[in-house]
């Protein structure tokens, strides 16, 4: 499946039960798909047990951010394992918060999507969420971030 190129997109979420004012979360992913049209469905696939997973469990909204080729540190820094807290990682970040969902979407992102989940399918060590796209928008015209054989790239 390294040889399948995937965009690269950026799940978000509020965690609500952290603390009065919640704490924001992130994860990067290419398990990321449209679904249906009418209505409009989306899917991520997210490893059972990862924090993602953890909260869109109790949390039924979220946000996607469709990576720009100039946003490989975004996606980098959302990937890495074992972080303790998400907050510092938005901090300086340029988002704004989705009107439905709550969650960051990210400045100069190609599309963003804010979802609320309809389905959970497990699926062997993943779950599969699907979302009915409840608002979306579209940004810039740059290039995707695109990932292929392991490595970040350009569409060129
Ligand atoms: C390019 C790339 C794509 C990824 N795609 C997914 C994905 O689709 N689903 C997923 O669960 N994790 C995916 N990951 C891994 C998560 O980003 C990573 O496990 C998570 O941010 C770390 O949090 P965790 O410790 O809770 O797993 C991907 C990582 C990279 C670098």
């Amino acid at each position: 499946m390294a040889r399948l190129a995937a965009g690269v997109v950026l799940i978000t979420a509020r965690d609500t039960d952290h603390g009065p004012r919640g704490e924001d979360v992130g994860m990067t992913a290419t398990a990321f798909m449209s679904v249906s049209l009418d209505p409009p469905l989306v899917l991520v696939s997210l490893r059972t047990g990862s924090r993602m997973d953890d909260l869109l469990a109790e949390q039924p909204l979220w946000g996607v951010s469709v990576l720009a080729e100039s946003q490989r540190p975004i996606a980098g820094r959302f990937a890495m394992k074992g972080r303790v807290s998400d907050r510092l990682l938005f901090e300086d970040l340029a988002y704004t918060r989705g009107e439905v969902c709550g969650a960051p979407l990210i400045g100069g992102a190609l599309a963003t999507l804010e979802c609320r989940t309809e389905q959970r399918v497990e699926a062997g060590d993943h779950v599969l969420v699907v979302g009915r796209v409840l608002a979306a928008a579209a940004g810039g015209d740059d290039g995707p971030l695109t990932y292929f054989k392991g490595r970040y790239r350009h569409l060129r």
